[in-house]
């Protein structure tokens, strides 16, 4: 749908920041060597705050054409929140994007709704790019179905978002996170398609034909082209299978 495809690496709370470096200058040259090469594929790596600086300072030098994301911000631009990291920080380290409303961050840190709502208007602030996650648990899944908690998420995260806002929404079911059992490309397929119409409804027909959907959930090298071939599906959201070089890569370099 004219849409380039984005593979996203969220490394959650894994590799210091010599790793971090070591990991993308490899992800690096092993797509150079590739032979089908992914000029047509954005990439975007979201490495610990910690790490943050070293990977923009390495993908500058050699001109690595990755984008750098944050795995969250605060709702505050600046100020006494003691820990906290503000959007203008991280765009001022070129950061691209920020993962929003990851399913982690609302289980072990509370963040509802309302947060998430905040989190992307302070995103779009600092000129960042929202990568705004929703899914629904198990309980959802056998209680409302695959799609009702993820719509809801979704409207709510749009409440303040301007029709020509750039965002990227994950639809990413909170069972098949690090379970191995990924969903079914089908039922990724249906939940992404009445994400674009979320998106639709709220930001317009635009919006909907150019933002990008992603899946995310025990995504991998064998299984991300048969995601791929679905049409409401623009790319994934990696967490452990973005952490080695190979599987990365080969993610990356997905055949249709
Ligand atoms: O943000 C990434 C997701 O939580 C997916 O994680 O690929 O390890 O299942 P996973």
């Amino acid at each position: 749908a004219g849409r380039t495809p984005l593979i996203a690496g969220n490394w959650k709370m894994n590799l210091d920041h010599l790793q971090a470096v070591a990991l993308v200058q490899k992800l690096h040259w092993s797509l150079k060597d590739a032979e089908h090469a992914a000029d047509s594929v954005d990439v975007t790596v979201f490495p610990p705050f910690t790490d943050l600086r070293s990977v923009q300072t390495l993908v500058d030098a050699d001109e690595i054409p990755f984008g750098v994301g944050a795995q969250d911000l605060s709702v505050h631009d600046s100020g006494a929140y003691t820990g906290e990291i503000s959007g203008a920080f991280l765009a001022k380290l070129g950061c691209s994007s920020v993962i929003i409303g990851h399913s982690e961050r609302r289980e072990y840190h509370a963040e509802d709704d309302d947060v998430v709502a905040a989190k992307t208007r302070a995103a779009l602030t600092h000129g960042l790019v929202p990568v705004i996650c929703v899914g629904e648990t198990a309980e959802d899944l056998e209680k409302h179905g695959a799609s009702a908690v993820p719509i809801a998420q979704l409207e709510k995260a749009l409440e303040p978002v301007a029709s020509n806002a750039e965002i990227v929404v994950a639809y990413e079911p909170v069972w098949a996170i690090g379970s191995g059992q990924a969903a079914t490309p089908e039922q990724a397929q249906d939940v992404c398609a009445k994400l674009r119409d979320v998106i639709r409804e709220k930001m317009g027909d635009e919006a909907a034909a150019s933002t990008r959907i992603l899946y995310g959930g025990s995504v991998k090298s064998t299984n991300i082209a048969t995601f791929m071939r679905e049409p409401d599906i623009d790319g994934a959201l990696v967490g452990g299978g973005s952490l080695k070089v190979d599987e990365f890569s080969s993610i990356i370099r997905f055949q249709k």
